[in-house]
């Protein structure tokens, strides 16, 4: 099989993302079914759709065949798993980040699809290798994780499981490459794959340091928007939301180690129902769904603009030791079409001598007690550059 023999995919789940990773394959000219376990739900995640792509007609960006073509041939919704895998060459599963949501979904899904069908997963995070053992097909499972917008953000992880073949992996990359996105081959199922795993670290210490009072959210949020970023970080932990923070951040723990948990303020913060955006009120009061006002007269002096890229450029190194990539490039590429970032932390990173990162990451660990910020073996033999 190739992927010229992709001609349908079903997408489980019609929500944030699988609306947009639906978006995407029909951009593209695939034929698209899109299952929800409701109508309404199906139907939002198909107005959706609808909606972006007129939008896209508008600004000139796509013919108004192709919506056409969408609206009346390509796109087919359904409340009816074995009706949305029955002709599905490919299917890709974005339902919520809960394992036994997962394993049970895929189950259902390797007995409705027929037997040359690939099973994909956007999870952010869980082990693909433990959704795939749901199955009785596990050389054709892997993970297909987008990013949020799935039809702006370029970078599409294509992850490899345990049993995954090469015929399935070649399908993923060439499939990314297809939909005009920038696939970065995972070779191994690691927690948070190669993104979302180098996010954590600055994640941790910047919870870390507002944990301790040593910087205010907004004074933190000044400092790093003075330094030309759209949003700081604690705006985009209100905007990506509480719950998820902490939900992704024990999944770390559990996996990885108890260091890249949650701090105890975002676990009070989400016991009291205060989630960021979605609740109006997180770190920032959220009114009417507008973005907080940041008082930049409150920028900090006592952050290093180094440290965040300094803990990244760590933790990549870690995913180099432990086999998920092959170079430290492939982290640039990631976190750049990944977020959006202007320019990869690796790039940053090359910039900073080996002593001087060495000294830093001690320093970071020392005073937040974290030896997931000790530079890594890699870092101390100069490997970091490469
Ligand atoms: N939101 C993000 O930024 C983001 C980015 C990358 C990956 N992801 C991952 O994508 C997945 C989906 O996240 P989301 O943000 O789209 O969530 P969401 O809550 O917006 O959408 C999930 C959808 O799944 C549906 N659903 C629930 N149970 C189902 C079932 N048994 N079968 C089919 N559909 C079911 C829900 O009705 C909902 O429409 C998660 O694994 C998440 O970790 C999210």
């Amino acid at each position: 099989m190739n992927i010229n023999d992709i001609k349908t995919v079903a997408v489980v789940g019609a929500g944030d993302m699988g609306h947009g990773i639906a978006e995407v394959a029909l951009l593209t000219g695939y034929r698209v079914n899109l299952y929800d376990i409701k109508d309404e739900f199906v139907e939002r995640g198909r107005d959706r759709i609808f909606s972006s792509v007129a939008k896209l007609v508008e600004k000139g960006r796509v013919p108004a065949e192709l919506d056409e073509a969408i609206r009346n041939k390509l796109l087919k919704t359904t409340t009816d798993l074995a009706e949305a895998a029955a002709d599905a060459d490919l299917v890709i599963e974005a339902v919520p980040e809960i394992m036994d949501l997962k394993k049970q979904v895929f189950g259902d899904l390797d007995k409705a699809a027929p037997a040359h069908t690939l099973l994909a997963s956007n999870t952010s995070t869980m082990s693909i290798t433990e959704i795939a053992s749901a199955t009785s097909r596990q050389d054709k499972v892997f993970g297909l994780h987008y990013f949020n917008p799935a039809v702006l953000m370029r970078l599409v992880e294509v992850i490899r499981a345990d049993g995954t073949s090469d015929e399935t992996m070649q399908i993923g990359m060439d499939y990314a490459a297809k939909q005009r996105k920038v696939g970065v081959y995972v070779k191994k199922d690691s927690p948070g794959f190669i993104a979302n795993r180098v996010n954590q670290a600055p994640a941790v210490l910047v919870a870390e340091i507002v944990e301790r009072g040593e910087i205010e959210p907004e004074a933190l949020d000044a400092f790093v928007r003075a330094m030309g970023a759209a949003m700081g970080p604690c705006e985009l932990t209100d905007y990506v939301g509480i719950d998820i923070m902490v939900n992704v951040s024990n999944y770390f723990a559990e996996t990885l180690g108890a260091e890249y948990g949650p701090a105890s303020h975002l676990v009070a913060m989400q016991a009291r129902g205060d989630l960021g955006k979605k609740t109006g009120k997180g770190y920032f009061e959220w009114i009417d769904g507008q973005r907080p006002a940041i008082d930049m007269t409150r920028a900090t002096s006592k952050f290093n603009f180094l440290w965040p890229y300094m803990v990244q450029v760590n933790e990549a190194s870690k995913l180099i030791q432990e086999g998920v990539v092959d170079t430290m490039n492939e982290v640039d590429l990631a976190m750049i079409n990944g977020f959006g970032a202007p320019v990869g932390p690796v790039t940053i990173g090359r910039q900073i001598s080996k002593w001087d990162l060495i000294d830093g990451l001690n320093f970071l660990a020392d005073r937040y007690e974290k030896d997931i910020f000790r530079p890594t073996h890699r870092v101390l033999a100069g490997g970091h550059k490469f």
